[in-house]
């Protein structure tokens, strides 16, 4: 027996690291605990777009699969196969290249590496007078990871799929070779390529369009849920160049953002939004609340009352001087309103030990009231029942929206078989959720999650977020997708990795192997 251990502990680790090292755990930006892959070779940190392609050469001569890594900014454990895979950093492929806004033009483009964050492509543009637009997500988070697993910010007026800003995408296949794409709707590579998932391949470069940057302002009103439940929810968003709610469902409020832009000269202030930074105090005072709140609902209940009662105040800072704003409506340059980041004197939350699970999903905007009302009778359920359900995030749950952008596998996709009509845009039900530090790390009421996403994906032709959903939800969502998307997917995955070196769980859940 101790033979057959130590044989077992030795000689079969020390064959595997002679090929690969020995396998460990990559986390997701929540760290340790949070494994984003099971089975990581190596890590490479790439340091040009021919330094990837090379690095890719050498892994599949090796014998391993490969996955992109950008920064880390997703949920579960979906990044990769379970097998052997080197990941291969983006984070130092940054340059930026070939800015084009001629004088008075209404857009122009400009093309960058891979690994390159909004925060940074922001204040390249900004410094030359030029943004993106609305096709954002959050600050520290690369445009490669972005576009690969559709990620998006909130509008039904405006593009808000970062893949809709690209114009043409560089990728790295199954081969270490770099194939350049253009935007055509009438090519099923460049629908693939839209979102891809990363199983084409690295995603190495992009060519973005851009806008002469602007001002905008923020604005937001506190309406009761019934307003929202039984309103005109498309005109609420529609009109706003950016626009979501934010659902308090104990306290029954939501709260209703939007933006537009104003002219640049008519405001002097430079408004710095946070969404995500908070102080020490603040951080362990929320894990201490939040804590007790896996056996307690009044102190879920208390969350709620005190995120609600911040949230309702402007979460921005003069940029100038790092002053509190105090008052909506608050303005400031496109992308420090729209997004921001981080305030010099604070850290994000999960650096103060506080997590996050979430589940996201696309419902036609035509079915925003019915899925909310739905939601609804879920959480009246549970309290007919005795237990209390609140939110249990800073910002309650997050409802967004999205313009239709044709593509295969992208979450405001239209003309699909479900027959679902989704030509006038889609509603996201984002639901982050408290995940304690202490016991067994369940949620309160940790049943009630799969049953409402369950429940939702079975009553609604609702579509997944790609990074947003644990591997049991996404098996269940994928009864939802369009077979033929899914089938011109898979050939074109099939032109581009035939040997599935880039293999994920995403992709492996979609049958596209
Ligand atoms: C705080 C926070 C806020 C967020 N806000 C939003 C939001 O508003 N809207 C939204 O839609 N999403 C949002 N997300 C999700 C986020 O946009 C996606 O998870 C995105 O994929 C993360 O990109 P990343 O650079 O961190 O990549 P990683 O997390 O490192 O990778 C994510 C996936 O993309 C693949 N990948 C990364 N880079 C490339 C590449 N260059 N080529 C091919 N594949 C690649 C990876 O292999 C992996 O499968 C948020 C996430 C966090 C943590
Ligand atoms: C890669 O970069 C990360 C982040 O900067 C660093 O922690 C890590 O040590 C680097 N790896 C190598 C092999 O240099
Ligand atoms: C890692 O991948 C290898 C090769 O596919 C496999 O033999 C091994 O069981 C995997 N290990 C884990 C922890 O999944
Ligand atoms: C920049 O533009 C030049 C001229 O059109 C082109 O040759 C070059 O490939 C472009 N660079 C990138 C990184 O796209
Ligand atoms: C961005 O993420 C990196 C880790 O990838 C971290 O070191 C850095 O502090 C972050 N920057 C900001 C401004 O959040
Ligand atoms: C910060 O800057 C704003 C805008 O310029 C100004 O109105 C405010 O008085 C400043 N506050 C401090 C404390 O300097
Ligand atoms: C929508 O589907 C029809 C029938 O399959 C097809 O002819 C048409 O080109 C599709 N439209 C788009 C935008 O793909």
């Amino acid at each position: 027996m101790l033979r057959f251990l130590l044989h077992r502990l030795l000689i079969v680790p020390l064959a595997l690291s002679l090929r690969f090292g020995a396998a460990f755990e990559y986390y997701t930006f929540d760290g340790p605990g949070f494994p984003s892959c099971y089975n990581v070779s190596k890590v490479y940190n790439a340091t040009s777009v021919d330094d990837m392609a090379s690095a890719v050469k050498a892994a599949v001569q090796a014998g391993s699969r490969v996955r992109a890594s950008g920064k880390g900014h997703s949920w579960y454990d979906t990044q990769c196969s379970d097998d052997w895979t080197v990941l291969i950093r983006t984070e130092d492929v940054h340059g930026i290249y070939n800015f084009s806004l001629p004088e008075g033009a209404s857009s122009g483009s400009v093309v960058f590496d891979a690994g390159v964050t909004f925060f940074q492509l922001a204040e390249y543009l900004h410094n030359r007078g030029a943004s993106v637009g609305y096709t954002l997500t959050n600050w520290n988070i690369s445009f490669g990871g972005s576009i690969a697993m559709g990620a998006h910010r909130s509008s039904l007026r405006e593009d808000s799929m970062v893949a809709a800003g690209a114009l043409a995408l560089d990728i790295i296949d199954g081969y270490g070779n770099i194939r350049h794409i253009e935007r055509d709707n009438a090519n099923d590579q460049w629908l693939a390529a839209s979102t891809s998932l990363g199983l084409l391949g690295i995603i190495a470069r992009i060519k973005l369009q851009i806008y002469p940057d602007t001002k905008v302002y923020a604005k937001q009103d506190i309406l009761d849920e019934s307003a929202v439940l039984n309103g005109d929810i498309y005109g609420m968003i529609a009109p706003y160049a950016t626009a979501n709610f934010w659902w308090w469902p104990y306290k029954k409020k939501f709260h209703h953002r939007y933006y537009d832009v104003v002219a640049s000269d008519s405001t002097a202030q430079q408004g710095f939004q946070n969404t995500f930074s908070v102080t020490a105090l603040e951080g362990n005072t929320a894990r201490t609340l939040l804590d007790s709140g896996k056996y307690l609902a009044t102190s879920n209940m208390l969350a709620e009352e005190v995120f609600f009662g911040i949230w309702s105040k402007p979460n921005f800072h003069e940029k100038t001087n790092n002053t509190e704003i105090k008052d909506w409506p608050v303005y400031g340059w496109n992308y420090d309103v729209l997004i921001g980041g981080l305030y010099p004197d604070q850290l994000p939350e999960w650096d103060y030990d506080l997590h996050g699970l979430t589940l996201e999903l696309a419902f036609p905007v035509t079915m925003a009231n019915k899925m909310l009302k739905r939601v609804r009778t879920l959480f009246d359920a549970e309290l007919s029942e005795g237990t209390i359900m609140a939110s249990t995030y800073r910002s309650g749950i997050n409802i967004k929206f999205g313009k239709p952008y044709y593509d295969l596998l992208g979450q405001v996709t239209y003309n699909t078989s479900d027959g679902a009509d989704w030509s006038k845009g889609a509603i996201m039900f984002d639901f982050p959720s408290y995940r304690p530090t202490i016991g067994d790390h369940k949620r309160f009421n940790e049943a009630f999650y799969p049953k409402l996403a369950q429940t939702l994906i079975n009553e609604f032709p609702c579509r997944p977020h790609w990074t947003k959903n644990s591997r049991q939800v996404l098996t269940w969502a994928v009864k939802n997708l369009d077979l033929d998307h899914l089938r011109r997917f898979k050939a074109v995955r099939e032109q581009f990795d035939p040997n599935g070196v880039y293999r994920s769980v995403v992709g492996e859940i979609l049958g596209v192997y």
